[in-house]
């Protein structure tokens, strides 16, 4: 979708194509704050309609407007002082982009020339709008004319000073969103561990992001067992992809002409499993085909990545992505198998369904030994329990630092991507003890995105801050929501776009 900015009338801003039909012209109004100067017809329909502006409600009549029709339409922005105001406002945008998307209109005008929107409230309402406006049809080919997306271009008309600027930052966001969904969305024969990083190759190309790629032989010289014990059920190759983001060597500010060289880097993990079919501790039919988004933590990676190069992020960061398929095979991995981990420690593969913790061990490792990170994120659809726990409203936080977690919670807080902390410790940790190795990858009946996290904890060098997020409950959504369509939301982009920002560039 496109955005444009003018400042000019009414009837210019209408493209050619649209003005076949009444140009849609729309107005964001704050709750119980309808403007005095409506027409007679658009006042007397919102009464009629109950319009008071609540936060994506929408209304829309025809009225007589220079010399020709228009759709005037308001949409509500919810509560001027709202707490979550940009939320309220993407949500206004959203509603406008989900009335029109597929309405056959081309263009629509969203006019602020009345509307007292700051430079980042317009910015909110053009997230939102394209956001909500993205969906992935490539592969559906006998779609009606009516159920086609038709609406290309949002012309915003009358902005504050500086809108186009920030929407220009936003707009960065949205691209690495937009990525993150392309890929959680695509099936599991087309997105396999070495497409994946082709497409990365071609995402980031020309954004100044460094690719590092590990092939299975360069895992196993680095003693990678446990994650390669994983992949070895499945004919597609393992991959260890590795993005650098190395914004700190700009300058961070106006007077600040000296470069951070130095900053150590923020690492973010994401569980990349391009399919998870349980591998011989086969899964059951129903719901398989789910697990083609097993991949969602390495996806949100891949797109927070090209977010911050996008809009040019003055921070160190790298993302990296354990790539693999679960599969049963002749050659697959056993329950009771015993693996040997990069760090040295050995696993008891109790049930091969467990298998991402299996692939974020050597992944950790080998970040953590590679670019000696000042702080480490992973993302990971780790549990089917954290859905039990906290179903799609929250994903679960897990972390040995108090102060990264506050971080952490109070960028899902402003994102929308909400984040719970769960209690971690030594009596949840006794439980991947094993009777054979060093521990066994499942913690038994309860508490199991607990355990996962436990597991995972004995990965981390001690004094390195870290943080697990489970989001096995946020990647995908079943119907769809404020700035989403069903299917992948790019839930955790936004999350880890909002911590560089507030935590790293400040
Ligand atoms: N990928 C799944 C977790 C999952 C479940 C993600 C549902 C999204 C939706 C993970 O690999 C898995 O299978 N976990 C098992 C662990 C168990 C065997 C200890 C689970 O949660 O059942
Ligand atoms: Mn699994
Ligand atoms: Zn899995």
């Amino acid at each position: 979708m496109q955005i444009r900015f003018t400042n000019g009338p009414a009837d210019s801003t209408a493209s050619p194509e649209a003005s076949a039909s009444a140009p849609i012209v729309a107005r964001i109004v704050d709750q119980d704050a309808v403007p005095a100067d409506l027409e007679p017809v658009l006042a007397e329909a919102v009464k009629a309609a109950r319009f008071t502006g609540k936060s994506g409600q929408l209304l829309e009549a025809f009225v007589t407007r220079g010399a020709g029709i228009e759709r005037a339409v308001l949409v509500g922005a919810g509560e001027g002082s709202a707490k979550d105001r940009t939320l309220t406002l993407e949500k206004a945008g959203a509603a406008l982009t989900a009335k029109y998307l597929t309405s056959g209109a081309t263009s629509l005008t969203i006019d602020l020339q009345s509307a007292q929107l700051s430079a980042t409230d317009t910015a909110a309402v053009l997230l939102g709008a394209r956001l909500r406006g993205w969906r992935m049809d490539g592969y559906r080919t006998t779609l009606k004319p009516e159920q086609k997306v038709s609406l290309a271009q949002i012309v915003v008309r009358g902005a504050a000073e500086g809108a186009e600027a920030a929407w220009a930052v936003e707009a960065a966001l949205a691209e690495g969103i937009e990525f993150t969904r392309e890929l959680v969305t695509e099936p599991a024969n087309v997105l396999y561990p070495e497409s994946f990083v082709d497409r990365c190759r071609a995402r980031f190309e020309g954004t100044g992001v460094e690719i590092t790629v590990l092939d299975e032989p360069a895992m196993r010289a680095l003693g990678m067992g446990a994650l390669l014990g994983v992949s070895q059920g499945s004919v597609r190759e393992a991959r260890m992809l590795a993005m650098e983001w190395k914004g700190h060597l700009q300058s961070k500010g106006d007077g600040d002409a000296d470069p951070v060289t130095t900053d150590k880097p923020t690492v973010f993990v994401g569980k990349g499993v391009t399919f998870d079919s349980g591998g011989i501790s086969l899964k059951q039919p129903s719901g398989m085909e789910d697990m083609k988004w097993d991949m969602g933590g390495a996806g949100a990676v891949a797109g927070a990545m090209l977010a911050l190069a996008r809009r040019g992020a003055k921070a160190h960061v790298v993302g990296i992505c354990g790539l693999v398929e679960n599969m049963p095979d002749a050659n697959a991995q056993r329950p009771g198998d015993v693996v040997t981990s990069m760090s040295g420690q050995t696993v008891e593969v109790i049930n091969t369904d467990a298998e991402g913790r299996l692939v974020l061990c050597d992944a950790l490792t080998w970040a953590q030994k590679t670019y000696a990170p000042a702080r480490i994120i992973d993302l990971a659809t780790l549990t089917g329990a954290i859905i039990a726990a906290l179903a799609d409203e929250y994903a679960g936080l897990f972390s040995n630092d108090d102060t990264l977690s506050e971080q952490l919670t109070a960028a899902g807080q402003s994102t929308g991507d909400r984040l719970w902390r769960f209690p971690m410790g030594p009596a949840y940790d006794k439980m991947v003890d094993s009777q054979i190795a060093d521990m066994k990858n499942v913690g038994g009946r309860y508490g199991g995105s607990i355990t996962a996290a436990q597991f995972i904890l004995r990965f981390i060098d001690k004094g390195t801050p870290w943080a697990h997020l489970d989001i096995a409950g946020t990647v995908w959504a079943d119907k769809a929501g404020a700035t989403w369509e069903k299917g992948a939301t790019g839930y955790g982009v936004r999350l880890l776009d909002r911590f560089v920002r507030d935590t790293l560039e400040t």
